[in-house]
């Protein structure tokens, strides 16, 4: 979720930022975990003079950066959209002639096919057919080291095959007409050891020699705290079972929170559980920020009481929780202000928090954690898994890992090397 408190801008951050403000370049604002792409969107948010719509590829993605999703936004049919004719009602074509830049988050998510519709889409309602993305500024935020585009069945993945050199968004077609200017944010602030930064970087980079392994293990491979610290796994059942377990365990009985659903809020993209099941005693996690900053999205705590409310302790203080309103929303365009306008067009209604013995990593994405079990199960699958994971971590004093690691839970995306490397490196902000 958006929220104006941020951290004040480092001076790569600051640059970036007067970049994406001051010229109409298209960038790609990257960089490891932690280097505050996130935070850096949220400050553009805020406070950029342009009209600025933000986007992304998911539901939940969307959410928390109080964006529409790409989909929504274009009116885009799921699937692949190849050469197929874009159809555009009045009022979409209206938004999209408003936009001065399209921001995008988790980018990584976004395919080479969407790219493409994304500017034939703009072409197309703002009556630009040979500029690229019609003239509107992209901006994308994202880390391709982390998450990769789900793969579709077996049809999409001919398509791709036929059409594209990868599924990424950097393969899309569009890219042979507009220059991305590539910019990576080199300064971590979630890691404060330099020894704990450079072995995070062999796992991003698969380049994890024997030493490293020895280290990160040495430190990690140790019996895990009981004292409900979170684990982070790869499969959606360990979480679950982790979840129930824990919650069995505790006395007491049950008490269920249902969510108020009202609007069009799709079924799919629910920010929280739609019943939230708690006992006190319960370790949950914080899914926003606070505005009184008492918690931020990430936080843990235990449970203590429910009561109308819930009562939740973090570091050794009780917070009364209470329930917020997540809200979806759409871009519209007034005729009388001729400006671009957010309205409100669903709202779910829950208690910000959900069971937090456990998580997948897939959502633990952007997350920050002092202390993490990591539990890798019998095999990694999907690439950046393990630098998601262990990026979480502040340090390196906070790593437990249920079993050591192995050569082959580092996977690195092939494409995302050959892309990353082909680039010049951008002018670094910060340097
Ligand atoms: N300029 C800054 N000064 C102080 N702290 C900062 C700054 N920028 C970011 N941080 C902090 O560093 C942590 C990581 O920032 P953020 O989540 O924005 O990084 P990210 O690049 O989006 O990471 P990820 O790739 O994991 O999503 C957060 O706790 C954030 O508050
Ligand atoms: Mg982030």
């Amino acid at each position: 979720m958006v929220t104006v408190s941020g951290p004040a801008l480092s001076p790569e951050q600051q640059r970036v930022f007067e970049l994406i403000e001051g010229t109409k370049n298209h960038v790609f604002v990257t960089g490891r975990a932690g280097t505050g792409k996130s935070t850096l969107l949220n400050h553009l948010a805020w406070n950029t003079e342009k009209q600025v719509v933000i986007s992304a590829p998911t539901g939940v993605a969307a959410l928390n950066v109080g964006g529409q999703t790409i989909h929504s936004l274009f009116r885009l049919p799921i699937g692949v959209i190849a050469d197929h004719d874009i159809e555009q009602g009045g009022d979409v074509r209206k938004v999209l002639n408003t936009i001065d830049t399209l921001v995008i988050d988790e980018v990584s998510m976004v395919n080479a096919d969407l790219m493409d519709a994304i500017d034939r889409s703009l072409r197309q309602a703002r009556q630009r057919p040979l500029e690229a993305f019609g003239g509107v500024q992209i901006v994308l935020f994202g880390d391709p080291y982390q998450l990769a585009p789900v793969p579709g069945g077996s049809d999409e993945r001919a398509y791709f095959t036929d059409h594209y050199s990868s599924m990424w968004f950097f393969d899309a077609k569009v890219w042979r007409e507009a220059v991305l200017n590539i910019v990576e944010l080199t300064e971590i602030h979630r890691q404060h050891d330099d020894e704990f930064k450079f072995m995070l970087n062999a796992v991003r980079h698969g380049m994890v020699t024997k030493e490293i392994a020895d280290a990160l293990n040495g430190a990690g491979a140790r019996t895990p705290p009981t004292d409900g610290t979170i684990t982070l796994a790869t499969r959606n059942d360990s979480v679950n079972r982790i979840n129930a377990e824990a919650l069995k365990r505790l006395k007491g009985a049950v008490k269920t929170a249902k969510a108020e659903i009202s609007g069009d809020f799709g079924s799919r993209a629910y920010p929280a559980e739609e019943s939230l099941e708690l006992k006190a005693g319960a370790r949950v996690m914080f899914l926003r920020n606070d505005s009184d900053q008492r918690w931020v999205n990430g936080t843990v705590g235990t449970v203590t009481k429910i009561s109308g409310s819930v009562w939740v302790e973090v570091d050794g203080e009780v917070h009364e929780v209470e329930p917020v309103s997540w809200e979806k929303y759409k871009y519209s365009y007034s005729q009388t202000s001729k400006l671009l306008t957010k309205d409100v067009v669903g709202e779910f209604t829950q208690f910000p928090l959900r069971l937090a013995w456990a998580v997948t990593i897939h959502k633990s994405q952007g997350k920050t954690y002092d202390k993490a079990v990591v539990d890798l199960g019998s095999r990694v699958f999907s690439s950046g898994q393990t630098y998601v994971a262990l990026s979480r971590l502040t340090s390196l004093e906070g790593l437990y890992l249920t079993r050591p690691l192995r050569p082959n839970d580092i996977i690195v995306d092939t494409d995302v090397q050959r892309f990353m490397r082909r680039q010049p490196p951008s002018p670094q902000p910060g340097r």
